[in-house]
């Protein structure tokens, strides 16, 4: 391989409710993002259906694919790997992404690589932030998982601490649910949040004995229904902007300091943001800020690569490519594959 070649890689991604696919170049550089949201048809439920979901990318992912090379403006040859979302995921929804980049690989005769579905939000910050190599810190913060990560090297992890429970978009979503906001919960809680008083209400930041860097964040679901129900049993009203406003500050405290605590014991230089709730703007500017105070370079990607997409895919895969990681014909989807283990 020529060190000036230019590696384009397709990347699929598939593991939830977005069927997403995109062409990346040198893992920073996206040619095409291509994204088909499934959530019109999820909010119906109050949440994800896996069912659907899995049928949905089924009859969605040719299309999806088809899209990401005519954006790209480049046809399946000219592309040097195919790369898809392994796990963690839905196992229906991983399998539809998983079996459509085998058979499109085998059949263009291409590289097939598997992408850790966390690995790919770690991952979007490398998107046009040429200067940004390991080793960092990363918080990563999505619908199914929190994590504060060490990276080491490209494809190198190690978990500082991780959620006990729910995970943080996870608690957004079910408090966005008690008060009435419906799914999905994040945006819609860091939208009415804008008008409430982050103090008015005093809700717990949960410790975890024994694991400085883990984080629990079911006390604080449940510290919030309590609150509802006690407001509800005294026939008071309830200032939903309060409540969205103080349960997200007691979110966005533990996820910094937290960040800050592990950037102090390991002297990390750099943090970076990722997954969904990265895109929290409270959270952008509270982990900003705490930076800045104490010289910390800060990273986070634009919003569409904090949600899931396939460029954050694509950029992950750069790596793997790199090393000469490419996955058998074998591949499969591994519903609750971790990290850095
Ligand atoms: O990374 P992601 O798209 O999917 C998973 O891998 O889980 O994250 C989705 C999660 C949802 O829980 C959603 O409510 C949350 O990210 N989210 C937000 C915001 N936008 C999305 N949470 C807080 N504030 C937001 N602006
Ligand atoms: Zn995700």
């Amino acid at each position: 391989m020529s060190e000036e070649k230019n590696i384009r890689i397709l990347a699929i991604e598939s593991s939830c409710d977005e069927t997403a696919a995109s062409v990346v170049e040198n893992g920073r550089i996206v040619l095409s993002n291509v994204i088909s949201s499934q959530i019109d048809i999820h909010t119906l439920y109050g949440g994800v259906v896996p069912e659907i979901a899995s049928r949905k990318h089924t009859e969605r992912i040719n299309r999806v694919v088809g899209q990401a090379l005519t954006d790209a403006g480049l046809t399946l040859e000219e592309v040097d790997a195919v790369a898809v979302t392994y796990g963690p995921g839905l196992v229906g929804a991983l399998l539809v992404g998983v079996s459509a980049a085998k058979a499109i690989a085998w059949a263009a005769n291409k590289p097939l690589i598997a992408v850790h579905h966390i690995e790919g939000h770690i991952c979007a910050n490398y998107i046009d932030h040429p200067e940004l190599e390991p080793p960092f810190h990363c918080l990563v913060v999505s619908g199914g998982h929190t994590h504060l990560v060490r990276v080491e090297d490209y494809g190198v992890y190690r978990v500082l601490g991780k959620t006990r429970d729910d995970a943080a978009g996870e608690a957004f979503d079910k408090v966005a649910r008690a008060i009435g906001l419906g799914y999905p919960g994040g945006p819609k809680i860091d939208l009415v949040s804008g008008e409430g008083d982050p103090e008015a209400i005093a809700f717990p930041r949960a410790k975890v004995g024994d694991s400085v860097y883990d984080f629990s964040f079911s006390g604080l679901k449940s510290a919030v229904l309590n609150y509802l129900n006690s407001k509800q049993m005294a026939g008071e009203e309830v200032n939903t902007a309060d409540v969205a406003a103080s349960f997200q500050k007691a979110v966005v405290d533990v996820l910094v300091g937290h960040s800050m605590d592990a950037m102090k014991e390991y002297g990390g230089e750099i943090l970076a943001l990722a997954g969904g709730v990265a895109s929290n703007t409270h959270l952008r500017s509270a982990m900003e800020e705490a930076c800045l105070e104490r010289g910390i370079r800060f990273y986070r990607p634009e919003p569409v690569y904090c949600t899931d997409n396939a460029a954050m895919i694509g950029a992950a895969a750069y790596y793997e490519y790199i090393k000469g990681n490419f996955a058998g014909w074998d591949l499969n989807a591994v519903p609750s594959l971790r990290l850095g283990e």
